[in-house]
């Protein structure tokens, strides 16, 4: 972020009060900070109260092995049970888990009573095909029900899953397999996307030809389009779950049992398995879906327009609001299918109260214009949320207006994969709040920003992002990885976590989070790494060096900018940027490709060879280039921007 959107920031004077209702019957009052300032432990003790345990934990935190960390150690749980069969037993089986909406107008409500049902039998599908607690297997699913279905009844069985953004290409989807060893895949013959059927099993078939330890792959029918077949490996959803009981028994795990494994880009090429455990992340989860949504399960509809391939999905769509028994609505398609006012009439016709997405959606509604959602009925909404990277005040206060009605509290929740639940937000019946801020960290979470010496900064001043104190919904480790794990996130600042964002206070002691100081790009909310692309792109024979900035954009955040040196054999001409996009398609998937690709005859390094990607970003943003003092040879940025040209 520049320098002078960082000033505007901070000069930000408008300030939003909770409304006087919101805040009377908030569920997380003010003296809650307080309370959890004088014993964080015996606060999440509390919270903890919200999970029905099977065997009571004996300790909060055992943390005498930083940063291994074990939340509600000796505490026993089944997760699907806390999801579901509690909810049913309590008499709110009749309650709608979801609504869902499926892109081409079909329709679904799905009671608590009926989830578990079919949990129970996709459980019962998974033990008659060997599954035991302690397999991995992979979901490769659009955004459907059986999504938490095939989610619920591996939590069910302790079998930990992970999930695959159906946007991964074959290649990462294989990666991901190979890295957990995943023994089954649960997938669709394909998912609506943009008004037309998109496949999905192909992608999986050419995946599981290189991962010899999948032994089944089970396909939910959804678009009806051809599938490649292999008997013997591939079955039905439907035949398999259809003759199965709906009743099996929970059986309760360890607190600290794998729950799931969810990849996401680092700085390095691999992507790293991000590890949740199962008491500590329910607990997390279901505290912050009750305190920053305010939930109330007997009234409120609650969307969260996101996938279920990212962690927003398995926090805010599928553990929190289940555990919490929220009536949910899951949407399948795109925004804009098969008219730009689709949110809006989903929100109407749900007459939702609570809708948490991210900005990138914001801007680009703004971008269409207040007349779209002005044709539909938004009253419903009470409060509204945001996610996944910096919203700039413009889009806030638009989003407030707009589609709160100019009263809503907006919550603006920062929060990553790795640490599983929102750590800093406003609280929505306390905190008077300020565009473009994330405000303060939520009662039971430590947070800081700190100089690069680790010292916490004084208020007006900026550095980078921490978190002080273990939290229950934290990641555990990288899957097979410890030693990555410490290095990556506690090794930067000593006994802090180090969350790779930059951070400002301002003169009251608020935060405005400002984005990723490494080499992690936010695209439309979506974590990329730069160095992975560039990997991608030096695995294409045209290509001899690649390096990869993240651009502003005033719509996606950021977008990838990547410049080329071609090898000499390469012709220069044809479709260089169009055969180099495909390849990063096939190679990660349709969100990593580059928006522009520039050919150059060098890149910017230093003495050591490392690549100064601030001075590329200067080119991408078409600013005056900064300093090049520490370059190898100063006059590469003149070569590269008077020689550049983009690739046809
Ligand atoms: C990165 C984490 C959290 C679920 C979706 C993304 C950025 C996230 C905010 C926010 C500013 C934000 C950070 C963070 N980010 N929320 N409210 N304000 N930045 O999860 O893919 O793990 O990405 O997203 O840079 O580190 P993720």
């Amino acid at each position: 972020m520049s320098q002078t959107t960082l000033s505007n920031l901070l000069h930000e004077t408008r300030r939003f009060d909770p409304p006087a209702d919101l805040a009377a019957s908030a569920n997380l009052k003010a003296d809650a900070y307080a309370a959890a300032d004088a014993d964080r432990l015996g606060f999440w003790a509390a919270q903890a109260e919200r999970i029905t345990w099977d065997t009571p934990f004996t300790e909060v935190l055992d943390w005498s092995n930083p940063p291994f960390a074990k939340w509600f150690v000796g505490g026993k749980l089944n997760a699907a049970y806390n999801c579901l069969d509690r909810h049913v037993e309590a008499g709110n089986g009749d309650r709608v888990a979801y609504y869902f909406e499926g892109e081409p107008g079909d329709t679904r409500t799905i009671t608590y009573s009926q989830l578990k049902d079919e949990v129970c039998q996709a459980a019962n599908a998974l033990i008659e095909l060997g599954v035991k607690a302690g397999d991995r297997i992979a979901i490769y699913l659009p955004m459907i029900p059986e999504t938490v279905v095939a989610m619920l009844a591996c939590a069910r069985l302790g079998a930990p899953h992970t999930v695959v953004f159906g946007g991964f290409s074959a290649a990462a989807l294989r990666d991901r397999i190979i890295d957990c060893q995943a023994e089954i895949v649960i997938t669709a013959d394909g998912g609506n996307r943009k008004g037309k059927p998109s496949a999905l099993k192909p992608a999986v078939d050419e995946a599981v030809k290189e991962c010899p330890d999948v032994r089944n792959v089970l396909v939910v029918k959804r678009t009806g389009q051809d599938v490649d077949w292999t008997d013997g490996r591939d079955l039905w959803w439907d035949d398999v779950l259809g003759k199965q009981s709906t009743e099996h028994t929970p059986e309760a795990f360890d607190a600290e049992h794998p729950l799931y494994v969810m990849y996401t880009s680092g700085t390095t090429g691999k992507p790293k398995g991000i590890l949740h455990t199962t008491g500590g992340y329910l607990v997390g989860t279901s505290y912050t879906h009750w305190s920053v949504f305010d939930i109330k399960p007997e009234t409120d509809v609650y969307w969260t327009a996101a996938d279920i391939g990212w962690v927003t999905g398995h926090s805010y769509i599928v553990y929190g609001p289940l555990a919490n028994g929220t009536t949910s609505i899951m949407y399948e398609g795109t925004p804009d299918t098969p008219h730009p006012g689709r949110w809006w009439e989903i929100v109407e016709k749900y007459k939702a109260t609570i809708l948490y997405c991210a900005p990138t959606a914001i801007r680009t509604f703004m971008k269409v214009g207040a007349e779209i959602p002005a044709k539909n009925d938004l009253t419903s909404l009470r409060l509204i949320g945001s996610v996944g990277e910096p919203i700039n005040p413009e889009a806030y206060v638009w989003y407030r207006d707009t589609i709160g009605g100019g009263k809503t509290p907006v919550v603006d929740t920062w929060w990553q994969t790795e640490t599983g639940m929102i750590m800093i937000s406003p609280l929505p019946g306390v905190t008077s709040g300020k565009p473009g801020s994330a405000m303060n960290a939520l009662p039971g979470v430590v947070a800081d920003v700190v100089d690069d010496a680790g010292e916490s900064v004084p208020n007006g001043s900026g550095g980078y992002l921490v978190l002080k104190e273990p939290w229950p919904a934290m990641l555990r480790t990288i899957w097979g990885d410890d030693d990555r794990y410490v290095d990556t996130y506690w090794s930067r600042f000593k006994g802090v976590y180090f969350a790779g964002d930059g951070a400002k206070k301002d003169e009251d002691g608020d935060l405005w989070v400002l984005g990723r100081v490494d080499d992690v790009m936010n695209v439309s909310g979506h974590r990329l790494s730069t160095t992975e692309i560039e990997s991608a792109l030096v695995s294409h024979p045209k290509v001899a060096e690649a390096a990869v900035v993240g651009a502003s954009d005033v719509t996606t955040g950021q977008a990838v900018v990547a410049f080329v040196i071609l090898r000499a054999s390469a012709d220069g001409g044809g479709d260089v940027a169009d055969d180099l996009r495909r390849h990063v398609s096939s190679q990660i998937g349709a969100i990593a490709r580059p928006r522009s690709i520039l050919v150059v005859s060098e890149l910017p390094k230093t003495r050591s060879g490392k690549i100064m990607r601030r001075l590329l970003r200067d080119v991408a943003e078409d600013r005056e280039v900064g300093d090049v003092s520490t370059l190898a040879d100063d006059s590469v940025m003149g070569a590269i921007t008077e020689g550049m040209q983009p690739a046809r």
